[in-house]
């Protein structure tokens, strides 16, 4: 037995230590995401830093693409970390998932150095194959979208099996529906199509309907088990929590795909459908909101692991006002028609990826780390003062909350400028981009950026150590 308070694989579980291996893939990922995404900020300021290099396409691509793996990769970690403990079972077939995360990891980096080094060149069936499908977000080419299919294969049954053969929670139930879902619609973006409506009409299924419905449900899911074990809160609360969340995130997410549809070449009806349902989408996201302050007002905010439990609180504002909030304000298409493809919808996307997944998915990093260190005390008084986790907490929070301001100024020029006044003329284009609320705009994302990076260094510095020399056991609190 290791001591209190130092590393030790032997205080997890298999399927736990195989979501080490998973969270420590994403951070890295996460890393990665932060610098691309620093380098395409560079390039707007000074357009001709690294051309021929490293273009602005592709330090875009891989900014987004990290992001999408390492999100995919925190929520494959947090559900291995939770598995074994929820279904009272070991994960069915453990040696099979050790494999399956190798070779993911291979393909990933295999993937990213073809990205590096074909940067331009022709667009011919090959391309799709080896190179690039050039579908924002899911790039990859096709070999590695095969690959993608079988390793989520082989993880669907490790959980499916785990669940069939242990004890089936709602928790479980509701993972194991979710994932059908999330990993079939994987598939619509993987047609072939020469019709660029057609095709964006699939690559929606697969962005919209992962983000606003199966990626929201499998953050509910998780959330629900986090709750429980750092507040101790009883399960029929949360799972009765969770099915409400679920019915109303699919009931207005699944038709609120129609806000994609608005300009892209599809039925006019898709305007009132979009809009109306889309509308409808923020309500779940403060179902949320209330849920979790239900929960810490219930259990006096008294919990056993205060940067997991910080974290989860930023996901429930994160989400509802990245997502909700950010996401209604351009939702309708008489407000979408000016502010479509504008600096607006970067602003949205930023800070609800972040709000609505990035702060659950460092709340399970904590989770990992108390255990890691054998279930030590994470509470208030923890050795450093708690300083680190609240200096990355803070900074991180900042960076986003920055750039998503400073990205919605410059869009809310694009769209008065460029649109309502220019009406979206080539000079009205160039108009927005050069007034200086616009640029001036641009480099405070890039000041926020870095503060981002900072947040981001000080937390993987936190997680390597947060808990060390720590002699106190948790304390498991008592459900209400
Ligand atoms: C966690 C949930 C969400 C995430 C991660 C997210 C992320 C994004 C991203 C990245 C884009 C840009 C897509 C592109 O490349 O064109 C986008 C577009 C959009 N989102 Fe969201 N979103 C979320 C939820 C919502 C919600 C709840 C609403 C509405 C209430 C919404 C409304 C929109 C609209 C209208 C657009 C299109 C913007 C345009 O026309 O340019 N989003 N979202
Ligand atoms: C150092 C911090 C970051 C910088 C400087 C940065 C910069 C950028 C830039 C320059 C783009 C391309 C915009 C364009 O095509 O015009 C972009 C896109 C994007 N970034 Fe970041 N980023 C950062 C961090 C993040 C984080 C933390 C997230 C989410 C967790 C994120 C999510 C996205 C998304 C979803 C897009 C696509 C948006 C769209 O198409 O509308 N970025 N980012
Ligand atoms: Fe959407």
């Amino acid at each position: 037995m290791a001591a209190l308070g130092e590393i030790a694989l032997s205080n997890l579980n298999g399927g736990q230590k195989l979501a080490i291996k998973y969270f420590s893939l994403a951070i890295v990922l996460f890393g990665a995401q932060i610098l691309f995404g620093l380098l395409a900020g560079i390039q707007y300021l000074v357009p001709g830093f690294l051309f021929g290099v490293l273009d602005f396409s592709i330090n875009r691509m891989v900014h987004v693409n990290a992001l999408v793996v390492w999100m995919l990769c925190a929520f494959l970690g947090s559900i291995y970390w939770l598995l074994e403990d929820e279904a009272q079972h070991p994960v069915v077939g453990l040696k099979l998932g050790n494999l399956v995360f190798w070779a993911f990891t291979s393909v990933v980096a295999l993937v990213v150095i073809v990205y590096l080094l074909v940067q331009t060149g022709r667009g011919e069936i090959s391309t799709i194959w080896l190179i690039t499908e050039g579908r924002e977000y899911i790039e990859a080419p096709r070999w590695a979208d095969i690959a993608i299919v079988v390793s989520v294969l082989v993880f669907f049954y490790n959980v499916a099996g785990t669940f069939s053969k242990g004890r089936f929670t709602g928790i479980g139930g509701v993972l194991v529906i979710d994932l059908i879902a999330l990993f079939g619609l994987y598939l619509a973006g993987m047609f072939y199509t020469t019709n660029i409506s057609l095709d964006q009409f699939w690559w929606w299924w697969v962005i919209h309907l992962w983000v606003e419905a199966t990626w929201e449900v499998l953050v509910g899911a998780v959330l629900a088990y986090a709750l429980i074990k750092t507040l101790g809160v009883r399960r029929e609360i949360v799972e009765t929590w969770l099915y409400i969340e679920v019915a109303l995130m699919f009931g207005s997410g699944i038709l609120g795909l129609g806000h994609h549809y608005f300009w892209i070449g599809t039925p006019e009806y898709w305007l009132s459908i979009g809009g109306f349902f889309s509308a409808l989408e923020p309500i779940p996201l403060v179902a949320m909101v209330v849920h979790a302050v239900y929960d810490s007002g219930t259990h006096k905010m008294e919990n056993n692991n205060h940067p997991a439990f910080a974290w989860m609180i930023a996901n429930a504002f994160g989400n509802f006002l990245g997502a909700g909030v950010w996401g209604f304000m351009h939702t309708l298409p008489q407000i979408n028609l000016f502010t479509h493809g504008t600096q607006w919808t970067a602003s949205h996307g930023h800070l609800a990826f972040f709000g609505a997944f990035a702060t659950i998915n460092i709340a399970f990093f904590y989770l990992a780390v108390q255990k890691l260190r054998g279930d030590v005390w994470m509470s208030a008084e923890l050795p450093d003062q708690g300083r680190k986790w609240k200096w990355s907490f803070s900074l991180l929070n900042i960076g986003i909350l920055g750039m998503t301001v400073a990205l919605l100024i410059a869009g809310y020029v694009q769209s008065q400028l460029e649109r309502a006044i220019g009406g979206s003329s080539w000079s009205a284009y160039f108009e927005a981009q050069s007034h200086p609320w616009f640029q001036q705009a641009i480099w405070w994302r890039q000041v926020f950026g870095f503060v981002l990076l900072i947040g981001f260094i000080v937390l993987v510095w936190d997680l390597l150590t947060a808990g060390k020399r720590e002699t106190r056991v948790i304390q498991l609190l008592k459900p209400a």
